[in-house]
Parts: C-alpha cells; structure tokens; sequence
C-alpha cells in the first residue's frame, strides 16, 4: 500500500507559483459524452488522475479507443461492445454511473452495477433511475444491476426532487439524443454542468438555459465529435488557497477560474486572509497567522462546496475561536474528523454539526485517508503539524489530485511517498 509521508512545520512558509490542472468532475462527464458519438472526441487540459484512468478503462471495455499524450487526449466509440460496467469499476468509482444516458441514448440498452454506500455517506441513484423512465426506459434493479432498455427515449419534463449533479449530467446526456423536447427542472447549476452542456452544444445538442435550474433540450437524432478544453479544477485551487492561507508566505496559483470559487474565497477573505485577484485566472493567497472563526454550511453551487468542507475544517483548526461546519449534501462526510483528533485539533460531531475549537497546534502523528477529499485535508494539516505525518491509504488522494506532493514540494513542503 502507497502511503504519504510529511515533514510537517508549524512556520512552514511555502512560496512560488502553481498551475492549477483540469478538473476531473468536468473531465469524467466529458469522456461519458464519447459514447453518444461514433466520431472522435478531443479533450485538452485533462487531469492524469486516478478516476481519469478508471473511466478510461471502463469505456475501453464499452468499445473505445483513446489515446492520451501529456494531458491531451482523443477518445473514440465507433462501435459499442457491450453496454455493460462492471460492479469492480463503479465501486471504484461512483461517477460510472454516468455512461448510463449515454448507452440508453444511444444502444437502447445500460446494465450498470449499483453503486452501494462509500465513506462519504449513502449515495443512492433514484433520481437518475427516476428520469429515465420518465423518458421512457424500462429499468430493472436485479443482481445489484441496473439494467435499462428503451428503443427510442421520448422528451417530456424532468423536475429533480433534490439537485444531483450527476443526474443533471446523465439525463441531459440522455435528452440530447431523445425524441422532441424535454425540460430539465431544478438542474444543479455546477460549472461542471455547464461545461458539459457546452460540450454537448458543440457535438450538436440543441440545449436552451445552460447554467440555469431549467434547461430545454431538444433532441436530434445524432452527434458528432468535438474539441474541448477541460475547466480548472475549482477544488484543486481552494486546497492549494487554503494551504496558501496555512503556510505560506504568499503562493500564487496560476490556470483558476476564480469566479467558480468566490464562495469559498469570500468565506476565507472574512477569516482575515488575502487573497487578491492579479487578472482572470491567477489569483495570490498570503498566509494568514491571525484567522478568525468562520461558520459555514455545504450546499449546492453557487454555496459553499461540500468538496472543500474537509480542507476549511483544517484551516478552522488554526482560526481563534469556534467555528461551526454544516454538512447538508452527505450524510456521513466526517470521517477524516477522527484522524484530524489524532493530529491534535479540537472538534465536535453533533450530528450534520461539526464545532471545531480553535486555535490548536497540531502535532504529526499516523493517518489514514478514507477519501479523497478527507486525505487532502490530512495533507494540509500535515504541512502545519510539527513533525512526521503518515497518511495510510495514499491511493484516495491520487483519485483527484494530479501530482499533489510534486506541486507542494515545487513551493517548499517535504513530501515523499513510500511503500509498506
Ligand atoms: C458530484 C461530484 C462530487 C460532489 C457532489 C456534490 C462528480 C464526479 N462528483 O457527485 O465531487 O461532492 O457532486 O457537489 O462530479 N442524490 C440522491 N439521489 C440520486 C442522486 C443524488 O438522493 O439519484 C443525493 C446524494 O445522495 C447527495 C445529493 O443528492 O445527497 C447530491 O449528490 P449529487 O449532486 O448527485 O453528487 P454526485 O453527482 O454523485
């Protein structure tokens, strides 16, 4: 097993310039899109992260071929072979589920294995499952499959119950192929969303409301390839503002789209942290010793991101005072809580609660990542921990973050990577 090893510095002062990488939660809905064409998809700006790799691997057992040179890559499905993706690949990773409109759409058929529980909490899937029958699919739940069939979708109007960014995706997916009209209700509004949509537009898609909670697709009855360049990874920023804020003297991240983060960044500006915007995608972070308590509570985008409740819980360990964490997208997105008491912090769970009292000196100790946004909190704790932290279980971290240890070691952390 690979794990992490930080030479932690309660003074660490890290500095220079990093470039922020694509975003795997655009990337992954962009390479599902390939099924929906036999023509080739160019994707530039991806990340080489794990889940890059396990979706790449499940299209290849789809019928694709693809190809990838540096963060360039071309994706091809001239033919479906099986419409199938196995239980070991959506386990792996929950976003699989989203070649199921694709396969409907345009095979008739999707056997998808249910995806189950993760550390995160319950993840279930009626609201996808629920929005293709409305377009007309059969579905059946059997053997832990979700096997779908419909010979033609049919547009009608789809009002999600909850806002799901990946039910958005996968039925809009769906919808571009479908016969007639078909309204997307309460869509989440996620960047990430968007730009799929903007990739379906230039496949051939006619999608009205792009970036709203409603959306009017009508369906054509074929799509061709496309070229698209990847939106940064608006998560990969704020862990890298929030390690700024931490340990820095100042660091600058180069390749963000702040707009897609301001929630995050006016939360951490009213902590006492400065962070300045040089021009439209470079932003300065300088670190901050005086931070103030902050309350916040996850929600759906434009709110504050449930992708960065782990790494500003890290950052509230350092702040004055009490701060209180409201988690209301997952139900059970505490885990990396305990490993942040072994470290030293002082934090309560009550329920969706987290009350975190600071400011406590972190001391290193043994981790262990239970996902991947929890292990990117234990790294940013790491840096600010006086001596030696090992992070178990390093494959998390490698699922979403593209060479994490290189980029902090560039401004000035002591990372390394071992096996056991
Ligand atoms: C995506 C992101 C993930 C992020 C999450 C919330 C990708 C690949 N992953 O995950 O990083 O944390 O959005 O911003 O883009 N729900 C249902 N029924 C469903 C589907 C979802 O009840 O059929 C619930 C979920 O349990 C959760 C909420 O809706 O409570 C939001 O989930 P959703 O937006 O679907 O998350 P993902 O698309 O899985």
């Amino acid at each position: 097993m690979e794990k992490i090893r930080i030479f932690g510095d309660p003074n660490l002062k890290l500095r220079g310039r990093i470039r922020i990488s694509g975003a795997k939660n655009a990337a992954l809905p962009a390479l599902a899109a390939s099924l929906l064409t036999r023509e080739k998809m160019r994707l530039r700006n991806v990340p080489l992260v794990t889940d890059v790799f396990t979706m790449l691997t499940l299209l290849k057992d789809l019928g694709a071929e693809y190809n990838i040179r540096k963060n360039s890559l071309s994706v091809q499905v001239k033919t479906i072979n099986s419409p199938e993706a196995s239980y070991k690949l959506v386990r792996a990773m929950r976003a699989s589920i989203l070649v199921l409109g694709p396969l409907l759409a345009r095979y008739g058929k999707a056997v998808v294995a249910l995806p189950g529980g993760c550390a995160i909490g319950s993840r279930p899937t009626d609201l996808h499952i629920g929005g293709f029958e409305k377009l007309g699919a059969t579905i059946v739940l059997e053997h832990g499959y979700i096997r779908a069939e419909a010979k033609q979708l049919t547009g009608t109007t789809i009002a999600f119950e909850k806002k799901t960014v990946g039910g958005t995706e996968n039925l809009a997916m769906a919808a571009a192929l479908a016969k007639g009209e078909s309204i997307l209700k309460n869509c989440a509004v996620e960047p990430e969303v968007s730009e799929l949509c903007k990739l379906l537009v230039k496949m051939g898609a006619r999608i009205d409301g792009i970036g709203e909670e409603t959306m009017r697709i009508q369906g054509v009855p074929e799509l061709g390839g496309a070229s698209h360049q990847i939106i940064p990874d608006r998560i990969e920023a704020g862990t890298f503002l929030i390690a700024g804020a931490l340990a820095s003297d100042e660091i600058v991240l180069t390749h963000v789209r702040p707009d897609n983060i301001m929630t995050l960044i006016d939360k951490m500006r009213s902590s006492g942290v400065e962070i300045e915007k040089i021009n439209n995608n470079t932003l300065r972070v300088k670190g901050c010793p005086d931070l103030k308590p902050q309350d916040i509570t996850t929600s759906s985008f434009p709110g504050f991101p449930t992708d960065m409740q782990a790494q500003f819980t890290v950052l509230m360990t350092q702040a004055d005072g009490t701060s209180i964490i409201t988690e209301t997208i997952f139900d059970r997105r505490f885990s990396h809580i305990n490993e942040l008491l072994r470290l030293g912090a002082s934090i309560e769970v009550s329920g969706d609660k987290a009350i975190v009292r600071g400011k406590s000196p972190l001391s290193g100790a043994e981790t262990t990542a239970t996902d991947l946004r929890a292990s990117a909190s234990l790294v940013l704790a790491g840096l600010i921990a006086s001596g030696e932290t090992i992070i178990n279980d390093a494959y998390h971290l490698d699922r979403g973050y593209e060479k994490i240890e290189e980029k902090l070691n560039a401004l000035g952390a002591h990372i390394e990577r071992f096996r056991e």
